[in-house]
C-alpha cells in the first residue's frame, strides 16, 4: 500500500513483527516474569512524534525519484529482523554478547564469500567499507612491510586515509578515459619497485567503473603483491545477467584477490552499517591475535571479536543479513540478481536517452548502474555551471539527482566541440540503484528534460 502521506506502509508488516516477537519471548517463558515492560508514556510518545517530524527534512532516499547518492532504502525484512534483534539487542564482539547472532553473522559471512568462489574465509561484518578497507589494508601492510599501497584516482578517498592512518605509504595510479585503472600505468609503477598492495576497485564511487582485474592479476603474476579488491559497491554485481563484457570479465576472477570488501549496506538490502571484509587465506586471522581474559569465557569456539578491530557490533546487523539472504539468496538468475539488472536496465535505458539528446553528452557506458553526463555548452566551464543549474532545477521539479566533479578527459569535448577550459567538469550524476528505477526511468527523463529548458 502507498501510504498518503509519502511512502509505502504496509500494515501487514508490523503484524509480522507482533508475530516474530512473540516467537522471540516465547524462547525466555521459563524467566521469572517480569511484568509487561516499560511502556512509552506520554513524554516518550511525543518524543517518537517530534523525532518522525525532525526526520522529513530529508531526502526521499526510500523514492525512485531520489537518484543522486549511494542510498538504497533497506529490504522491510532487513528493516523488522534489525527491529525484532533490537528486544534482544546483541553484541557480536563475543559469544556470550551475541551466541546466536554471531551463529547467523558467521553463516551469512560465508554466503558471502561462496559469492567469490571461497569456501574457506575469514571475514566477518563491520561498520561499513571504511572499517572493511582499513582491516584489509591493516593485513595487507602486516604482510608487506615498509612497502606501498597503490589504488586508482578514482578509488574511494578512504584507501589514502586509511593508508595515512595506518602509516603506510600510498600512491594513486591514473585512470583511462572510462574511469578504470590504467593498467600499463600499474606496470610502470611496479617496475620501479615497492609496491606491497594494489586496491582494484569493482564499483568506483563516481561512475561505477570496474578496475581491469585480468590484467592487475597478471601483473600480480609478474611482479608479486597483495590484491585487494574494494568492491563495497559493486560486489553483488557479479550475480547480474547483464554487464559487458570487460565488467564480467573483472567480476569472473573476483575470487584470485587476496581479500575483498563487499557493502551489504550498498547493495545487499540492509540498513545502515554493515560492511564486510573477506580474506582468502583464513590463516591472516593470526595477525589479529590478542586477549581478553573478561571477554571470551565462555567457549573455545571462534568469538568474532578474535578476528576484528572492532569491539562492540550490532548482532541486529547479522539478524537483517541472513533473514534477507534467506529470502533473497545470492543466485544468479534469482530475485536478488534480477533486482540489480533493473538498475542497470535503467542506467543503460538513461545513457541511450542522454547519448542522443543534444543538450548532453554522457561520458560512457555505464559499466554498472551509476552514470555521469555534461551539459552541452562552449566551454567545460560553461557547461559545469550549467549543469549546477539543471541539479537545482530538477531538485525544484522532485528529481534529485548528483553533481560530481571529474577529469575532463573522460568526457569527448573536442567531439561535442566544447572548449577545454579546465582540467575537470562540473557534471551531472546519478545513481539507479532501486529496482523501480526502470520503470520510473520515463517520468526521471521528463523531469530532466523540462529541466534542461528551463
Ligand atoms: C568503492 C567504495 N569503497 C568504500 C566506500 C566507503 O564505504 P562506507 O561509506 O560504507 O564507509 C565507498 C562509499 O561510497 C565506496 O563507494
Amino acid at each position: 500500500m502507498t501510504g498518503e502521506r509519502g511512502f509505502a506502509f504496509p500494515p501487514g508488516d508490523l503484524d509480522a513483527l507482533r508475530a516474530a516477537l512473540v516467537r522471540l519471548g516465547e524462547g525466555f517463558a521459563k524467566l521469572p516474569p517480569v511484568g509487561a515492560g516499560e511502556e512509552l508514556d506520554d513524554a516518550a510518545r511525543a518524543a517518537l512524534f517530534e523525532a518522525a517530524g525532525r526526520m522529513t527534512d530529508n531526502y526521499p532516499y526510500f523514492h525512485p525519484l531520489y537518484a543522486g547518492q549511494m542510498l538504497k532504502p533497506p529490504h522491510p525484512i532487513a528493516r523488522l529482523a534489525y527491529t525484532l534483534a533490537l528486544w534482544i539487542n546483541p553484541n557480536n564482539h563475543a559469544l556470550d554478547g551475541g551466541r546466536a547472532s554471531s551463529a547467523m553473522e558467521k553463516e551469512a559471512v560465508a554466503s558471502l564469500a561462496r559469492l567469490f568462489g571461497w569456501d574457506a574465509h575469514l571475514g566477518h561484518l563491520c561498520g561499513g567499507g571504511t572499517m572493511a578497507n582499513l582491516e584489509a589494508l591493516w593485513v595487507a601492510g602486516q604482510l608487506t612491510p615498509g612497502k606501498t599501497v597503490v589504488a586508482s584516482s578514482q578509488a574511494h578517498y578512504t584507501h589514502r586515509r586509511i593508508s595515512a592512518v595506518l602509516g603506510l605509504a600510498f600512491e594513486e595510479i591514473a585512470c583511462d578515459r572510462h574511469g578504470r585503472l590504467d593498467p600499463g600505468a600499474l606496470s610502470r609503477r611496479l617496475e620501479r619497485g615497492g609496491v606491497g598492495a594494489v586496491v582494484a576497485t569493482l564499483g568506483t564511487t563516481a561512475t561505477g567503473s570496474v578496475d581491469p582485474l585480468p590484467e592487475i592479476l597478471e601483473l600480480r603474476g609478474r611482479y608479486g603483491f597483495r590484491l585487494h579488491a574494494d568492491a563495497a559497491y559493486g560486489g553483488y554485481f557479479g550475480l547480474a545477467g547483464n554487464l559487458d563484457a570487460d565488467a564480467r570479465r573483472a567480476f569472473d576472477r573476483l575470487g584470485e584477490a587476496d581479500s575483498i570488501v563487499i557493502d551489504p549496506h550498498k547493495h545487499g538490502l540492509q540498513p545502515y552499517g554493515c560492511g564486510c571484509v573477506l580474506f582468502r587465506d583464513p590463516s591472516v586471522g593470526g595477525l589479529y591475535k590478542h586477549d581478553s581474559p573478561y571477554t571470551y569465557f565462555t567457549s573455545t569456539e571462534l568469538h568474532l571479536g578474535e578476528i576484528s578491530l572492532e569491539c562492540s557490533r550490532p548482532g541486529a546487523s547479522a539478524a537483517a543479513l541472513w533473514a534477507t539472504m534467506r529470502v533473497f539468496p545470492l543466485e544468479r538468475g534469482g530475485a536478488f540478481a534480477r533486482r540489480l539488472e533493473a538498475g542497470r536496465e535503467a542506467a543503460l535505458e538513461l545513457y541511450r536517452r542522454l547519448a542522443s539528446d543534444p543538450r548532453f553528452l554522457p561520458a560512457f557506458r555505464p559499466e554498472l548502474d551509476i552514470g555521469v553526463w555534461m551539459v552541452r555548452a562552449r566551454t567545460a566551464e560553461e557547461s559545469s555551471a550549467r549543469a549546477r543549474r539543471v541539479f537545482e532545477e530538477a531538485a525544484r521539479r522532485g528529481l534529485h539527482l548528483a553533481v560530481a566533479e571529474l577529469p575532463a578527459g573522460f568526457f569527448d569535448l573536442a567531439g561535442a566541440g566544447i572548449a577545454k577550459d579546465r582540467d575537470t567538469v562540473t557534471c551531472l550524476r546519478s545513481v539507479l540503484m532501486k529496482p523501480e528505477h526502470r520503470e520510473w526511468i520515463g517520468r526521471i527523463w521528463e523531469i530532466l528534460d523540462a529541466s534542461a529548458d528551463a
